[in-house]
């Protein structure tokens, strides 16, 4: 048997019964891709289905405001994506019908090479190959190929034999079935291959030690920063700002106030309680060192020196930043930054129980 009908032949047998599986229409698949970037499917299941009870259709989604989008996402985590496919339902909505290319799904905003090969070739049998994480995994491994699949030139090869893998009739399947065994079979311990469709051509396996493939990533040295986190706090809780929603990272969530006092060992430029007001508004004071924190995100090692503040300030916030003071309940419901959490811990054990103004004041100084 030819490998691309071995495949199709495997995932026909062994497909999971999923409810994007049962549609062709493409809102639901797409819907069904951007939720499971990063998310699995047995968190999925319910988010999708809610969210398809509310928002039948892409002008459903496209009519309603974005407040009732994340609310439905609540739970799912990385609020950008629900951010980026209700602005791009507006467009889709607004144009009058579904892309059907590639080139068409890559115009809308949140959908880069992968969302726009798996619609195509789902929802319109497209034969775009997709390239994800299981993917790349099972390819490295049907090739034997060492090199880091980031590089341009990996990635092309990767590319081609996802291409060369897929059926001119059902490429969505051929798609679905490449991250269908990366994700059951071909896991990235202790592979099934003695169950595996790609065996007879798989050269990973022939060497013997299929594990060894993909070659792990070259990490690039860790930045260092240093950064300061100032904590107001009074009776009705600490006071949280919400990112503006054009910010690149986080957009929408609810943080401390903080600034950059050193990259790399080098300081930055300003006095903190200056940079504070540029940033934030109102007139800090900056109290003393209360604690700190060690945080990795990505590549970044954060050190924080959190310092109680006080804050003069008439209420007025930055355009597309909201500010409050929080407790512990309300904080429960906010979108936070995963910071907040850990800051908080550490003052819970010095002094953050909300008391009267002065004994809190004094407790505040001590180390
Ligand atoms: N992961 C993300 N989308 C998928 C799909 N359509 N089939 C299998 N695994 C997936
Ligand atoms: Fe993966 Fe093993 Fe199949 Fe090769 S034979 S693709 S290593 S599961």
């Amino acid at each position: 048997m030819r490998r691309v009908e071995a495949l199709l032949t495997w995932f026909d047998q062994h497909r999971r019964d999923l409810p994007w599986r049962r549609t062709s229409d493409p809102y639901k698949i797409w819907l069904s891709e951007v939720m499971l970037q990063q998310t699995r499917v047995e968190t999925v299941l319910p988010f999708y289905n809610r969210f398809l009870e509310r928002f039948p259709t892409v002008e459903d989604l496209a009519r309603a405001e974005v407040e009732e989008v994340l609310a439905l996402w609540s739970g799912l985590g990385y609020y950008r994506r629900a951010r980026q496919l209700h602005a791009a339902a507006r467009k889709i909505a607004e144009a009058g019908s579904f892309p059907s290319t590639v080139e068409g799904l890559r115009a809308l905003p949140g959908i880069g090479a992968y969302t726009a090969a798996a619609v195509a070739s789902i929802a319109f049998g497209v034969a775009a190959p997709v390239m994800d994480g299981n993917v790349e995994r099972v390819l490295s491994r049907v090739l034997a190929q060492a090199d880091d699949a980031k590089s341009g030139e990996a990635r092309g090869r990767l590319l081609a034999a996802a291409a060369g893998l897929l059926d001119p009739v059902r490429p969505g399947d051929s798609n679905q079935a490449l991250m269908e065994l990366g994700a059951t079979l071909c896991s990235p311990r202790r592979p099934k291959c003695l169950l595996c469709p790609l065996r007879p051509g798989c050269r990973a396996v022939r060497e013997g030690d299929p594990e060894s493939y993909p070659a792990p990533r070259v990490k690039r040295d860790a930045e260092r920063h240093r950064l300061l986190v100032a904590v107001v706090e009074e009776d009705s809780g600490v006071l949280l700002f919400r990112r503006p929603d054009d910010s690149t990272l986080l957009a929408g969530t609810w943080e401390l106030p903080w600034m950059t006092r050193e990259r790399d060992g080098v300081p930055e430029p300003g006095d903190p309680q200056a940079v504070l007001a540029e940033r934030y508004g109102g007139r800090w004071t900056l109290g003393p060192r209360v604690g700190g924190v060690r945080h990795g995100i990505t590549y970044r090692d954060l050190e924080i020196d959190v310092h109680r503040a006080e804050l003069a300030w008439g209420g007025e916030v930055r355009e597309g930043m909201a500010a409050g003071f929080f407790d512990e309940a309300g904080r429960a419901s906010l979108p936070l930054s995963s910071l907040v959490g850990k800051v908080l811990a550490a003052l819970s054990g010095t002094a953050s129980t909300p008391a009267a103004a002065p004994a809190r004041r004094s407790r505040s100084r001590r180390r």
